[in-house]
């Protein structure tokens, strides 16, 4: 008797959203999961919490070998969009502006980005997943069914972490936030493993003169044309 072989198992679609700092990624990206009903990966919350645990550990965020071994020990989940560590809920304690600066520097480490891949591919589970980062269309998800380079202008981007943490009632100097994006935006496209950079099949969207319900658009028409074909 001949049985007949398994169809393959159709993978779990991806869409990757890459882009640098402050371009309003995470909210459209957000949106963009809930419209699909797509699980949603934030993958620079992942660095934030190495920089949070390594920080409380008095570990050196340039020491590569003792950022990566700690990360090796933690156990990090998302719930409800909050973030756990080890049980604990440190949403808010990640998104201050220096655990944002440590996360900018512990993610250069080629030794914990490899460490941090395992965890990042378990979030692929059905119907879909929008992973949302620096490197997801590159190294992470480079089957992603759709992939968006998602950016404005370094101004544009200052503003709006300006406003944002204007809202939080956080201090905010235009200026300092500027230079802060110049550094950050040079550290994620100047390292050596997994640098920012914009896929050869990804889709660029500069929101400078976009609204958010206009780039969740774009992205939810791009995805279904995608599908479609
Ligand atoms: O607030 P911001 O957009 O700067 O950061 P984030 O998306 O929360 O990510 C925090 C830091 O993690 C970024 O500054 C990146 O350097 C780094 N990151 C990365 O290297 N790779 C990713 N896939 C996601 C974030």
């Amino acid at each position: 008797m001949i049985t007949p072989a398994p169809s393959p198992q159709p993978l779990v679609p991806v869409i990757a959203i890459d882009g640098p700092s402050a371009s309003g990624k995470g909210t459209v990206a957000q949106l963009v999961a809930d419209a699909l009903s797509f699980h949603y990966l934030d993958s620079g919350a992942l660095y934030r919490v190495v920089a949070y645990a390594t920080h409380q550990n008095n570990i050196d965020w340039d020491d590569a070998t003792a950022v990566a071994a700690c990360a090796k020990t933690l156990h990090i989940q998302f719930k409800h969009g909050q973030v756990f560590l080890n049980d604990t809920d440190i949403s808010d304690q990640i998104r201050t502006e220096t655990i944002g600066k440590g996360a900018s520097r512990v993610a250069v480490h080629a030794v914990l980005r490899a460490a941090l891949v395992d965890l990042q591919h378990s979030f692929r589970t059905a119907p879909g997943l929008l992973a949302d980062g620096r490197d997801m269309g590159t190294v992470i998800f480079p089957d992603a069914v759709l992939k968006i380079f998602l950016t404005a202008t370094t101004e544009t981007r200052a503003k709006r972490r300006h406003q944002q943490l204007l809202g939080k009632h956080q201090p905010a100097d235009y200026q300092a936030i500027l230079q802060d994006l110049h550094t950050r935006d040079a550290r994620d496209k100047g390292r050596a493993s997994a640098p920012l950079i914009m896929a050869e099949d990804a889709i660029l969207l500069e929101t400078d003169n976009l609204t958010i319900t206009e780039a969740v658009d774009f992205i939810l028409l791009n995805y279904q044309q995608k599908m479609c074909k």
